[in-house]
């Protein structure tokens, strides 16, 4: 497999049966979704999730449910799901920075969940972790203060075993933080309007219209990939668009593809913020990388174009199917900015002095030991462990700062891209294969893709909260397949 080797186009359809000796599939039984119109229906926005009401003088939580749906993804079929609050994804939940939040989060499926918020620094006890299971019938009621600059993250299930079914089947949804920065900064911000979520996930499906959630041991390996790609979970939608600016947050919320973002007519985008919140100056690009779990928020500038102009944007997916995502329909109303600004946000980057330990994680596809693939056991592995809940990996005391150094040790055999995901802290990543950060990721980050070989250093302080969290790949078949460990924060003796 070549570096950055995005498959420029795939007839759709044909990719996922690729015919590894693993793959359980044959074409037939693949949906191919024939009778498609594309651009035919708006891009669906989640609601914004309102607080509940409660007696007494706490305030009021936020009420979701994890739960079946059904949902149409193409005229005439209709596909088992699961959803918070709806049939497929879940509201998007918005806070404000030292806001004290509650949730009443109720479990009505057959089997264990947690919800994790993913980049949110919060007590281990309420991380939702695999340790904060939900079980059937049960509710959780976590409540903690926000203690983070503005920043999109997200939430979605995280129980053993289990993340990549219920996230692929439905089960996420944003977590936008907004503070003072955020709301007075010269960008879109009226959300649904002109600031609008995109969550990006690619999904196959069985031609009984339903999700072919299986993993056969090429799908464990390479990700359940799909060839088709959902956006807020509809197939190929159109937006209109005024003429100005408008803010998309990205979540790259599929399983495990790293996508590549394109425009039409080879148009700009401007980022102005990664995982963890803004940068400290937009960014211009053509083509923006997110691996699984990452979010970029761009500005696209439509002030230039005429009413009835068409942009669309392009989705290659990393050794899979390039997709013709959506289209934006510019309108003639003009937009509320029309001026991308100079400078967002002033950036607190954690120096490399400042660190009082280095810890070393390889990222391994086949672990050293002789025992590879064929073997079983021992393929996907975090310095050739794989997760253990009884096992602690990384001891940190309270309030250090540490360097990581992660490594995608490939063996000759097979390599794959990975990602390492960190809860509990947003880090900043000091160089990658000995070069300072691409400047799209030198602002705040909770997860950090790797090629094939990549060294990447990262830094993050453990502050506040005591307790046990995970880090793991992001690549979710990878994560239940066990390359994911425990580290615990300790108070300092
Ligand atoms: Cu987005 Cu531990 O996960
Ligand atoms: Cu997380
Ligand atoms: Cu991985």
């Amino acid at each position: 497999m070549q570096r950055r080797d995005f498959i420029k186009s795939v007839v759709a359809g044909a990719t996922l049966v690729s015919m590894g000796r693993y793959n359980v599939f044959s074409p037939a039984t693949v949906y191919a979704g024939e009778g498609n119109k594309p651009y035919q229906s708006r891009l669906p926005v989640p609601p914004i999730l309102e607080q509940g009401t409660s007696a007494g003088s706490k305030k009021s939580p936020y009420v979701f449910t994890a739960d079946y749906g059904e949902q149409s993804f193409w005229p005439g079929t209709s596909t088992e799901t699961l959803g918070y609050n709806g049939n497929y994804l879940g509201p998007t939940i918005r806070v404000t920075d030292k806001e004290k939040v509650r949730f009443k989060i109720h479990n009505k499926l057959k089997e264990v969940t947690t919800v994790h918020w993913h980049g949110l620094h919060v007590p281990a006890k309420w991380d939702g972790g695999p340790h904060q299971t939900i079980q059937p019938g049960e509710t959780w009621y976590p409540e903690f203060q926000i203690k983070q600059q503005a920043a999109t993250l997200w939430y979605h299930p995280h129980a053993m075993g289990l993340t990549g079914e219920h996230v692929y089947r439905g089960l996420a949804g944003l977590f936008i933080i907004e503070d003072e920065i955020s709301s007075n900064l010269p960008i879109p911000k009226d959300y649904g309007l002109d600031d609008i979520p995109l969550v990006l996930q690619d999904r196959r499906f069985f031609d009984t219209g339903e999700f072919a959630y299986v993993r056969s041991m090429h799908d464990v390996m390479h990700g359940v990939r799909g060839n088709y790609l959902l956006v807020n979970g509809m197939i190929q939608p159109f937006l209109e668009v005024s003429r100005g600016l408008t803010r998309f947050r990205v979540l790259n919320g599929s399983n495990s593809s790293i996508y590549r973002l394109r425009l039409s007519g080879e148009k700009v985008m401007a980022a102005i913020a990664s995982d963890g919140g803004f940068l400290e100056k937009p960014v211009v690009r053509k083509e923006i990388i997110l691996s699984a779990g990452e979010r970029v928020e761009i500005l696209i500038d439509f002030s230039q174009d005429l009413a009835g102009d068409k942009v669309r944007l392009n989705v290659d997916q990393y050794g899979g199917s390039s997709f013709e995502a959506m289209e934006f329909i510019v309108t003639k109303k003009s937009g509320k900015y029309l001026k991308i600004p100079s400078f967002l946000r002033a950036m607190d980057r954690v120096d490399e002095t400042e660190a009082e330990n280095t810890r070393l994680f390889s990222m391994e596809t086949m672990s050293g030991r002789g025992r590879g693939m064929m073997m079983g056991g021992g393929r996907l592995t975090i310095n050739g462990k794989k997760m253990d809940m009884n096992r602690i990996d990384e001891i940190i005391p309270l309030g250090s700062t540490e360097i990581w150094e992660l490594v995608n040790t490939s063996s000759s055999m097979m390599q794959l891209p990975h990602s390492m995901h960190l809860h509990d802290v947003q880090f900043n990543i000091l160089d990658r294969n000995g070069q300072p950060p691409d400047p799209l990721e030198s602002g705040r980050k909770d997860t950090v893709f790797l090629w094939p070989n990549d060294k990447v250093r990262i830094i993050a302080r453990f502050l506040d909260y005591t307790g046990i969290y995970m880090y793991h790949c992001h690549m979710l078949e990878h994560e239940d397949d066990g390359m994911m460990g425990q580290f615990e924060v300790v108070d300092r003796l």
